[in-house]
């Protein structure tokens, strides 16, 4: 085969040097692993934050919910100021609910006069216990993991938790 003008050889028909391939073949190596490293750090879930809630739940009404406001800092570092609605049941259970609506993170409320949430959102509702009773909402409220002792309540808050997106009128 003969040389492009300009060229002393052809360097399609010039081999590569075994020590020039290996160095190619080392730098694919790593760029693919550090490139799958970053795909699943980013796939990683994200640990819950635990917050302690500034209520006695011994106060609290059985059968009625209540909106227990905290503050946190989640795993981006952002400072969030939120709430989890605590229900007591009447064998003095507790249950812990995210205060964001599951079909577009909008903070709902308790409408007591109705016995159910209510997110003015899009009209989603929710019963007492959580469940869809109209509206867009895909699935039931979301239950934050909790834990009671000693009359101090503690929530594990998903890490990577945003304060809900305030709802259309009240
Ligand atoms: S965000 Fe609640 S009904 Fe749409």
């Amino acid at each position: 085969m003969t040389a492009p003008p300009g060229l002393d050889h052809d360097p399609l028909s010039t081999p590569i040097p075994r020590r020039r391939m290996l160095l190619f073949m080392g730098a694919a190596v790593l760029a693919s692993g550090s490139g799958l490293g970053v795909l699943l750090a980013g796939c990683a879930p994200v640990a819950p934050v635990t917050v302690t809630l500034q209520l006695n739940p011994s106060s609290m009404p059985s059968g009625m919910p209540v909106e227990v406001p905290f503050s946190m800092t989640n795993a981006s570092g952002v400072a969030v100021q939120s709430s989890v609605w605590l229900l007591k049941a009447t064998d003095g259970s507790l249950t812990a609910y995210d205060p964001r609506c599951t079909h577009a993170l909008c903070r709902y409320k308790w409408v007591a006069a109705e016995a159910k949430f209510r997110c003015n959102c899009h009209g989603g509702e929710f019963a007492l216990d959580g469940a869809v009773l109209a509206g867009p909402p895909p699935r039931p409220l979301n239950r934050v993991p909790l834990k009671a002792t000693g009359g101090v309540v503690a929530v594990d808050v998903p890490g990577d938790f945003v304060s809900p997106k305030e709802s259309l009128g009240a």
